[in-house]
């Protein structure tokens, strides 16, 4: 079965196909029916138009557009994770419009899945305003395990505007009984007063057990191993030599000066100091094409222990192309430190409406 995007296609049957097929790759086959259909429930109109037409919204969950981006987890216990990131997107799309989409499939979710939506209404009013700024308001996280099929939201921190952020993040962790935790994450910023570190996310775990998260992202530009390792010395589980290891193997620069550095802190109920800490390297803007940025991820899945082949299967489930044909199919790798469990988690495009060339020079390390 060819993958590569055809144009007759639809939205869906496009990412269906695909997110079946990840769904085999990682021993998830018997979800793959009803993951599918979550994703098209979520995505709504723009899933059944062809994809010759272009992309009825400019959504920025993918450089291309597209309002899904898969990652897979890999876990210490050998197991994977299957995650998507989606944005919903109304019949006719707009930021407002957006919303009413996302807060109705949250609706229908909550219909299918026990959510516990305690905590993102003690938020909500935070951060989503009736005519929101910024990229986004509401994205949505499908994490799919052997055992059950999780929620995850994704709120904008820079939503009423980039100065306001911050005190949104600090309103948003004390309506969490995080309170604490703010002068903490604060004291941490690697430069202080500076705007090349914004927050970017808020996530909430949406269910209601002693491992639900509240995540902190925040993104760094023109940072390096530097600011990540203050960063990360928020979290007493942070491994510096990892850190080092996994900007090396991955980046290989000393101030990455394309896409931000992005990193999240990670907080469980009544926490002062982060549970975990996690680092997102925008590999794609760092390599010339796909084949450089598999290479090096393989590697670190090597060195980690865990079983790179599953990485080549995966990408082998959302396209055909010839790898070094283009780039951003691996969007960011991640490593994962701390709680909940560390790890390394790969983001893979669906490049549903477009394919970036290769850089015209190499980036980066070769
Ligand atoms: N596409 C956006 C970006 O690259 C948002 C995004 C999607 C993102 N997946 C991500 C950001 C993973 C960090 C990590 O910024």
């Amino acid at each position: 079965m060819r993958i590569t995007r055809s144009r007759a296609v639809s939205l869906n049957g496009h990412t269906g196909t695909q997110v079946r097929r990840l769904c085999a790759v990682v021993g998830l086959t018997h979800r793959a029916d009803e993951v599918a259909d979550v994703l098209a429930d979520i995505i709504g109109p723009a899933g059944s138009r062809p994809l010759d037409e272009p992309a009825p919204w400019r959504s920025d969950v993918a450089d291309d557009h597209t309002p899904v981006e898969y990652s897979i987890a890999f876990e210490e216990d050998g197991s994977h994770t299957l995650r998507l990131l989606v944005e919903a997107g109304a019949r006719k799309p707009g930021p407002a419009a957006n919303l009413r989409a996302a807060l109705a499939a949250l609706d229908r979710l909550a219909q299918r899945y026990p959510l516990s939506l305690e905590r993102f209404t003690a938020v909500r009013e935070l951060f989503l305003p009736a005519e929101p700024r910024g990229v986004f308001s509401l994205w949505f996280s499908i994490v799919v395990t052997k055992a059950r099929v999780a929620v995850k939201v994704y709120l904008n921190p820079q939503v009423h505007g980039q100065a306001a952020a911050p005190g949104l993040v600090a309103a948003g962790l004390d309506r969490l009984g995080l309170a604490a935790a703010w002068p903490d994450l604060s004291a941490h910023a690697p430069r202080p007063g500076s705007t090349l570190d914004r927050f970017s996310f808020f996530a909430i775990d949406l269910d209601d057990t002693p491992r639900s998260r509240v995540k902190v992202y925040q993104s760094h530009f023109r940072a390096g191993l530097r600011e990540l390792t203050r960063l990360g010395a928020a979290c007493p589980l942070t491994d510096a030599g990892v850190l080092a290891d996994f900007t090396a193997t991955i980046g290989g620069l000393d101030s990455y000066d394309g896409r931000p550095l992005v990193t999240s802190h990670i907080y469980l109920d009544g926490d002062e100091r982060p549970r975990g800490f996690s680092v997102y390297l925008p590999v794609r803007d760092y390599v010339r094409d796909d084949e450089v940025a598999l290479a090096r991820t393989k590697t670190l899945l090597s060195a980690h222990g865990f079983d790179a082949a599953v990485l080549d299967r995966a990408v082998a489930a959302v396209t055909d192309r010839p790898l070094d044909s283009g780039v951003g199919l691996i969007a960011h790798v991640s490593l994962r430190m701390g709680r909940p469990r560390p790890g390394v988690t790969v983001y893979l495009s669906a490049e549903a409406y477009a394919v970036a060339a290769p850089a015209v020079e190499a980036v980066g390390a070769a």
